[in-house]
């Protein structure tokens, strides 16, 4: 073979195994989009049963039992802004109305807060967060046809992350009953420990508001008592003061007026 043939067979050669591997990765890209997307969904769910003490975050479990599981559970979707509310206009609370004809389960408040065309831009805010979708969703647990539990997805600015977390209310709307987080980039063994077990199990029965209905709940810097000492605090994370704070804010700020508080209200009065 002459040195020209050579190099023109290795550059056709070179196309084609290009040509074939990008036909094997987008075929195997579509072919897996609908499998990554359950599993997305498997995975929320799981989180969700962890919040509500359904499951334990170490608990091995299969899809299959996971949505078994979930059976109890009724995602509705909630309206957290006026879709129609003029751009630039400022920010109104949401109605907190269920709107019974959206599909919860089909509702990203993750990549809504990232959608201009799913979510309102929020003002300067101590948890850190940009814009609030349109439409919420929130998780009843139900125990026969009463709603024992609510699960709140909850988010919000850490030292170094935004981070995700679900969290279980009583339905006396206060009473805490469970936390989770399972997304955040802070550092493993400081901010990490928002999700170490030990640490989320004394927010359990802690409470949010005080009796005028403000969120007062805080992770305070130190030790805290049992629940009859300290009713609103849970320990703060030691060397972690600024994610401690941001978990803080994160919680008082989605149920509050501009969070979840207008459903929640309704929710307490109307047992809906
Ligand atoms: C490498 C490194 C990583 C850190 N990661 C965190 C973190 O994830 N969350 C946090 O609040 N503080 C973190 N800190 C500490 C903060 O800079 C700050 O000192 C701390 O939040 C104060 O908390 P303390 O008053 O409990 O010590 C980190 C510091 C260093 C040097």
């Amino acid at each position: 073979m002459s040195r020209k043939q050579g190099a023109a067979y290795t550059l056709g050669f070179s196309a084609l195994v290009c040509l074939v591997c990008s036909v094997f990765v987008s075929f195997s890209n579509v072919s897996l989009k609908e499998r990554q997307e359950l599993n997305r969904q498997v995975d929320k769910q799981k989180n969700v049963l962890v919040a509500a003490g359904l499951a334990t975050s170490d608990e091995k479990l299969s899809s299959e039992e996971i949505v078994a599981r979930f059976q109890s559970i009724v995602p509705v979707a909630v309206a957290l802004r006026d879709p129609n509310q003029p751009k630039g206009e400022e920010r109104k609370p949401g109605s907190g109305a269920v709107l019974s004809d959206v599909d919860a389960t089909a509702v990203d408040m993750v990549a809504a807060m990232q959608d201009e065309n799913a979510s309102l831009r929020e003002p300067a805010n101590k948890a850190g967060i940009l814009r609030v979708p349109y439409v919420g969703v929130v998780y009843q647990v139900m125990e026969g046809d009463r709603v024992a539990r609510l699960v709140l997805p909850i988010s919000g600015k850490g030292l170094w992350s935004t981070m995700y977390g679900f969290m279980a209310i009583a339905a006396d709307t206060t009473t805490i009953k469970g936390v989770s987080f399972y997304d955040h980039g802070e550092t493993a063994g400081l901010g990490g420990e928002i999700e170490n077990p030990s640490w989320t199990a004394r927010w359990h029965d802690r409470r949010l508001f005080d009796d005028a209905w403000q969120p007062i709940f805080a992770v305070r810097k130190g030790a805290t008592g049992s629940v009859a000492e300290d009713p609103h605090g849970v320990d703060g994370l030691s060397g972690a003061t600024l994610t401690s704070n941001g978990v803080t804010e994160s919680v008082r700020f989605w149920v509050g007026e501009y969070g979840y508080g207008p459903y929640l209200k309704a929710f307490r009065e109307g047992g809906r």
